[in-house]
């Protein structure tokens, strides 16, 4: 019975591998500096912004934003749980994983929960599959063939039925020596309060077992055969479900394809198999939730393209601006997110039936981009021949444009916002590059004040941003990041940097850095600094949108240069020299530093 893992043998185990090596055999890298590069394995790319790094031990997307050390990189990419990554591990270098209080009954107890847990959800999806196949399960099958669900789709789907039957499944399980609580923690039992009787908590149902990304049954949804409610019950959250997390049908897209490309959100399960009947393999449902941030970026590390179904009615397109909400600061460049809104009083599962794949396919392929429906919900049941609406609306836009990660899609969008409105672009830019991180406080769009809807209410014009603008020499470190050989216009020494700035001490050793000559592109700079404040500012730095043309960035930090040095007032040689002696004389030790400064300043006096 396995222990826990003594966290030494973890130290030991990453000192003594190289995460470059355990990178280097999925992903393929180059090597660039002291630090690696290739495409990022957590989501598509064409360009490389996955970096790893020998001397730091850790890789890192800039894409993304995954990374971690060799056993996070293991776990994600070989989906492996913690203990199964280390053991990975150690057995590369030939090592037996140490097993802390592996008799301690506590621990013993915690790992065989575990293994129940995984078996005993396994084992009641193999019970409810065979019990379809036999007698008792013929309504069921007739069910499922009424739906037009192929024998295939049901395999692939490991489709079941729940016998009709208070404790069939609680019989099975206890059979074969599953404690009763188990049964209860996982959810297939349920138990009575009052009595402390527990039954089968599915009865006569189409059972949906819902897997992880690993194809481990997790948890079950289970429909009725007719009428009765609720039509769907589903597993309660138990300690291998979180329902908030899991998307119905992930695991089987990818089995259907591995090189997935594009996913399409649905309502239901019948949805999801409907669309595999017919041959659209990639959809997924989340469980009766609006889909979360965890779903979508849990999503964007396997495909680029996500495409969120609704109900052409109010609610959908309510579940849709949330839907647009939530997937905002995920769009970085390279991703795609498109709405897709069905007819009235047809769900994916009736319009495939109906219209077949290709039609299905051609809304699919129809369905709005991101910025389409954000300018569409935006202008709805506004007359934008009015300043105050089109005030509105662009405020709105705005917003929105304010939450998306800095990039292409939010300048596309700032580009259509002025076109649409015939505000310069520029103003747009400024309000939200110095409204960093805050959206603006531009008028709330969807709780517009009762009197605004009178058009009486004084709005006025884009009005000014809040949060200080950027430093001076955080411009500076922002130019520098960007563009990195830039370093070369500086002086020779640092003296131009005003003490005091809050960026002072970063910019000093970010120059130092480039000056030594190995960092040449942002990616590698910003890796340099992972994890350390000064890494958080940098990256702040780097996602801002630079506003001026690449030509033009020279001369600005000669600018900047300029401006440093004649607001400067340095003291003089004379002054220097007597600040050092006064220390000395004071009793006060000078640092060798400060004996070779005086000595330089003295020679300089005496030239
Ligand atoms: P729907 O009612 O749209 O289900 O609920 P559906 O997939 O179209 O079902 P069919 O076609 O009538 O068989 C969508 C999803 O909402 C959750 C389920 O996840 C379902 O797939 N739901 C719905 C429940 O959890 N419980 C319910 O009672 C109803
Ligand atoms: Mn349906």
């Amino acid at each position: 019975m396995a222990g826990q893992i003594p966290q030494r043998f973890i130290d030991d185990l990453l000192a003594r591998v190289d995460v470059v090596e355990v990178v280097g055999e999925r992903v393929q890298l180059k090597k660039a500096g002291r630090n690696y590069s290739g495409l990022c394995p957590f989501h598509q790319e064409k360009t490389p912004s996955f970096t790893v790094s020998a001397d730091k031990q850790f890789y890192h997307c800039f894409g993304c934003g995954a990374h971690g050390n060799a056993l996070r990189f293991l776990m994600e990419y070989d989906k492996l749980r913690f203990p199964e990554a280390v053991e990975q591990l150690a057995s590369r270098l030939g090592l037996e994983v140490p097993r802390e209080g592996a008799d301690d009954p506590r621990a013993q107890a915690r790992e065989r929960k575990r293994q129940e847990g995984v078996n005993l959800l396994e084992l009641a999806s193999s019970f409810y599959r065979e019990r379809l196949r036999m007698p008792e399960g013929q309504s069921a099958r007739e069910y499922l063939a009424r739906r037009g669900l192929s024998e295939e789709v049901q395999r692939d789907f490991g489709i079941g039925y729940a016998p009709n039957d208070w404790e069939a499944l609680k019989r099975h399980l206890s059979a074969r020596e599953i404690v009763e609580a188990v049964q209860v923690e996982y959810g297939l039992l349920v138990q009575r309060e009052d009595s402390g009787r527990t039954y089968d908590r599915f009865r006569d149902r189409v059972m949906f077992p819902i897997r992880d990304v690993r194809g481990r049954t997790i948890a079950f949804g289970g429909r009725v055969l007719g009428d009765a409610k609720p039509k769907y019950l589903n597993s309660p959250e138990t300690p291998v479900f979180h329902k908030g997390r899991e998307l119905y049908g992930l695991f089987e897209a990818r089995q259907a394809n591995p090189r997935l490309e594009r996913v399409i959100i649905v309502e239901g399960y019948m949805d999801v198999v409907a669309l595999a009947q017919y041959g659209i393999r990639y959809a997924v449902a989340t469980l009766g939730t609006s889909t979360s941030e965890e779903h979508l970026s849990r999503l964007f590390r396997m495909v680029n393209e996500v495409v969120f179904c609704f109900d052409g009615d109010k609610a959908g397109r309510q579940a849709a601006s949330r839907a647009l909400e939530t997937v905002l600061p995920q769009m970085i460049d390279g991703r795609e997110a498109r709405f897709l809104f069905l007819p009235e009083g047809e769900d994916p599962d009736t319009l495939v039936r109906r219209e077949g794949r290709e039609a299905f396919e051609d809304r699919i392929t129809c369905a709005s981009p991101l910025s389409e429906f954000l300018f569409d919900q935006a202008a709805r049941g506004r007359d934008l021949a009015r300043v105050e609406e089109r005030e509105r609306f662009a405020s709105q836009v705005l917003k929105a444009a304010s939450r998306l990660p800095r990039g292409m899609l939010q300048t596309v969008l700032l580009g259509e916002l002025a076109r649409r409105t015939g505000v310069d672009q520029s103003r747009f830019e400024a309000l939200l590059a110095r409204d960093e991180g805050v959206a603006p406080s531009l008028a709330e769009p969807n709780v517009a004040p009762a009197a605004s809807s009178t058009g009486q209410e004084v709005v006025g014009h884009v009005p000014p941003a809040k949060g200080a603008s950027l430093g001076l020499v955080a411009r500076v470190l922002q130019l520098l990041v960007h563009e990195p050989a830039l370093v070369e216009r500086l002086p020779g020494e640092d003296d131009w940097c005003p003490e005091g700035d809050g960026d002072a001490a970063l910019c000093r050793e970010l120059v130092r850095l480039l000056r030594a000559g190995r960092y040449r592109s942002p990616q590698v700079v910003l890796a340099h600094f992972q994890g350390s404040a000064q890494g958080e500012r940098l990256a702040l730095l780097a996602r801002r949108e630079m506003l001026i043309p690449r030509d033009a960035r020279a001369q600005e930090l000669d600018g900047l240069i300029e401006h440093f040095r004649r607001h400067q007032r340095r003291p003089s040689c004379q002054e220097q020299i007597d600040a050092l002696l006064a220390k000395q004389r004071s009793g006060e030790r000078l640092s060798p530093e400060e004996r070779q400064r005086l000595m330089t300043l003295l020679a300089e006096l005496g030239s």
